[in-house]
């Protein structure tokens, strides 16, 4: 037995999951268990008691979920929605604890699996965890099926030949702009060279490498020569090697983020002439690589005849869960940095209890009614006119659970 696999066994036999739903129920959704945890029930530390409301709504409907393995962060870039949760020391979710709501995760259907924070390549540094790639290598042999790491490229090169860190389907490189000025006004100074050192690494190494950018105000015009900087932004990260390019605007959009995520944020009509021009080019095949880009909003007639579609909200369809090291879990990201959350964990001892949230529930504080299709319940103040839809909503993007869930 290698030391990796000695680890995980003595993790493992420290997993029980005693959930309250009837096993039958479960049985279909459950993974089978390939890594021995029967054989090594009787020694069991770590225990997962979960509220039966908890799996009610999740069981069998949860698809991915984002793992915030660490709160500490080597930058502080303006726009980061995750500042208020960001700290200095105690802020790695232990790796125990990660292996055990993974594998509750994955009994309630979980396949995709992001890891992020903080840094998520820091963790295992300072608190004497295992490493990120312990825990992708984890995540694989709990049986997901898509690993994702997102980061800010800010590594020690030697992450990427440690043979585990290979098994991640995709890293994801955060990188706000085409140009070093563009990037560096946002994330700070060298970060632009640093990060595209790794990145070409990746590429080289053989890594499925995305771009993820923050479309602000320093990147949402046009160049000199007349051309939107997104769009030359997307030939750029594929001369680089990515493979797709995923776009996240920054808005004011009425909710607490708006008072940290820095005064970068650009206007819904901007957005949506940028938008138009790249989904005329994304539906034209103009592109080399792929393009997700969120279409945020959409006119009360555009609403009303396709309110299935732009209906769409991960709170309601239970499809994600975000998770944090201080217990809080929920499946908006604008939920981020608040207390708002469907559910907590909390670890005592050897038991690790999840709880349905008794106030600010995620689920309970919205008038979700069901078979009503509705625009955003969370983002408030935008003209009468425009409807916003869940951030997530990026039409026929090309990413793994979209295309599981048939989501067009
Ligand atoms: C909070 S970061 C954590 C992972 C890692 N530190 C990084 O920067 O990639 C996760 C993702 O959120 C993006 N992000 C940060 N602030 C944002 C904001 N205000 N709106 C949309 N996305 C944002 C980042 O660019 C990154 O892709
Ligand atoms: S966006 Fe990522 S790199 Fe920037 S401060 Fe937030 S967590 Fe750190």
């Amino acid at each position: 037995m290698d030391d990796d696999t000695g680890r995980l066994c003595q993790l493992w036999s420290r997993v029980i999951d005693i959930h309250t739903l009837d096993e039958e129920k479960f049985a279909s959704d459950s993974p089978a268990e390939p890594y021995g945890l029967s054989a090594t029930k009787e020694k069991h530390m770590l225990q997962v008691f979960s509220d039966p409301r908890f799996d009610q709504h999740f069981g069998g409907r949860l698809m991915q979920v984002f793992l915030y393995v660490t709160d500490e962060c080597n930058l502080r870039c303006t726009q980061c929605y995750y500042k208020p949760w960001l700290k200095i020391g105690h802020a790695e979710m232990p790796t125990d604890v990660i292996v055990a709501l993974l594998h509750k995760f994955r009994q309630l259907g979980a396949v995709k699996v992001s890891f992020l924070g903080g840094e998520p390549t820091l963790y295992g540094h300072a608190e004497g965890n295992e490493s990120l790639p312990f825990i992708v290598h984890s995540a694989r042999d709990l049986g997901f099926e898509y690993i994702r790491v997102v980061s800010n490229g800010l590594f020690d090169e030697a992450l990427l030949s440690d043979d585990r860190l290979r098994e991640v389907d995709e890293i994801t490189f955060s990188i706000d702009g085409d140009t070093a000025d563009i990037h560096n006004a946002l994330r700070g100074r060298n970060t632009y060279a640093r990060s595209l050192a790794n990145l070409r690494k990746a590429v080289d190494l053989g890594f499925n490498v995305q771009v993820t950018m923050c479309v602000h105000k320093g990147n949402i015009d046009r160049d000199d020569n007349g051309r939107l900087i997104l769009d030359r932004s997307i030939s750029w990260a594929q001369q680089l090697g990515a493979k797709s390019m995923n776009f996240h605007p920054v808005f004011r959009m009425g909710i607490a983020r708006d008072s940290w995520t820095g005064d970068v944020h650009v206007s819904p009509s901007d957005w949506l002439a940028v938008y138009k021009e790249i989904r005329t080019k994304i539906e034209r095949g103009q592109y080399g690589i792929s393009v997700r880009a969120p279409l945020r909003f959409a006119t009360n007639s555009e609403f009303e005849e396709r309110s299935g579609y732009y209906g769409y909200c991960p709170v309601k369809l239970a499809e994600r869960l975000e998770i944090h090291q201080n217990g809080q879990m929920h499946s908006c990201a604008l939920h981020n940095g608040t207390p708002i959350s469907i559910a907590k964990f909390e670890r005592r001892g050897d038991v690790i209890s999840i709880g349905w949230s008794p106030t600010d529930n995620e689920f309970e504080k919205y008038p979700f009614k069901e078979g009503e299709d509705h625009p955003c319940v969370v983002m408030r103040g935008f003209s009468e006119e425009v409807r916003p839809l869940c951030i997530s909503l990026k039409p026929a993007q090309d990413e793994f659970v979209w295309k599981r869930m048939s989501l067009g």
